[in-house]
């Protein structure tokens, strides 16, 4: 702990007494006044600081209160300007929409009777069906049964008029093609019809003419076709070919030779390759011959018709 003695300089003391706490005791009085001014001023500076804020917080919340009262202001005249400026709108819709209120009750009461009148009328109506309906339940019923009797009967009559126009155009389609058939010389034999060439053509050609009349080379594949085909004192083609497999003799239809009609010793491939079957030898009942396909001669085409 410091001591402090009283029997010292003057000096000393004022020094200890000024610098208490202070272990510098060898500054000198200029010092200590410079130091206690600058002190003082640094003092006065921040409390100017201070001042200088506050009044400009003050100014600053002056000016913002005085805006907003004046937006306030502002916005309340056009609010009121608003309502004045509707307020004659309002009161003439409102006063319209009474008026037609007061229109539709009269309208309502005015025809409150006709509505009761026609509803009683309705309801009178429905009574007297219901007794109508009651009083002739086994009639009804009977008529009723009667109509879907007469309605069924009549469905069935109708679909079997439609198969009766249906049957009458096919045929009349039939009877036509026939006509036509026979117009262009065609031949009827057993559900087929027949045409020979006036013409000699090779098979290949032959067959080409029969397909264009939506035909084929004759297939005979029943005893009355073969004698059929006596009747016609020709060398004709018919549609058999064993070109495809030398020895397999095949229809047009692609079907393999069953029952044949060679002439005796034929077929005989007897020009090295005679591939297409003709009729030749008419005066007898086989008939047949193989012939070199090329060589030109009369052929039969067969139409075969539904039986
Ligand atoms: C023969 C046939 C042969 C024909 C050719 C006849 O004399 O008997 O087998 O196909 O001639 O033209
Ligand atoms: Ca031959």
């Amino acid at each position: 702990m410091e001591m402090v003695v009283l029997e010292n300089e003057p000096e000393v003391l004022m020094e200890n007494i000024s610098n208490k706490g202070n272990r510098d005791t060898s500054a000198a009085p200029g010092l200590k006044l410079y130091r206690c001014v600058a002190v003082s001023f640094g003092l006065l500076c921040i409390i100017q600081v201070a001042l200088n804020i506050s009044l400009r917080l003050s100014l600053d919340y002056e000016a913002g209160t005085k805006n907003l009262t004046e937006e306030r202001d502002e916005l309340k005249g056009k609010l009121n300007d608003y309502i004045s400026g509707n307020e004659a709108k309002i009161k003439t819709l409102t006063g319209e929409r009474d008026e037609l209120k007061r229109r539709l009750d009269v309208l309502i009461s005015g025809n409150e009777g006709k509505i009761k009148t026609l509803t009683g009328e309705r309801d009178e109506l429905k009574r007297r069906l219901d007794v109508l309906i009651s009083g002739h339940g086994a009639e009804i019923k009977t008529l009723t049964g009667e109509r879907g009797e007469l309605r069924r009967r009549l469905d069935e009559s109708q679909s079997q008029q439609n198969a009766l126009i249906r049957e009458r155009d096919e045929l009349k389609r039939t009877l036509n093609d026939f006509d036509q058939l026979f117009q262009k010389g065609w031949e009827y034999f057993h559900s087929s019809f027949y045409y020979i060439s006036s013409t000699e053509k090779t098979w290949q050609e032959s067959r080409d003419d029969c397909v264009s009349r939506g035909a084929n080379l004759m297939i005979i594949d029943s005893q009355e076709e073969q004698d059929f085909t006596r009747r016609f004192p020709k060398r004709m083609w018919i549609g058999l070919t064993d070109r495809a497999q030398e020895g397999t003799w095949r229809w047009v239809d692609g079907t393999l030779l069953q029952r044949s009609y060679w002439y005796s010793g034929e077929p005989n491939d007897e020009w090295g390759e005679e591939d297409c079957a003709e009729i030749n030898y008419k005066d007898v009942e086989n008939s047949w011959n193989d012939m070199p396909c090329d060589r030109q001669i009369h052929w039969i085409c067969e139409k075969k018709m539904a039986p």
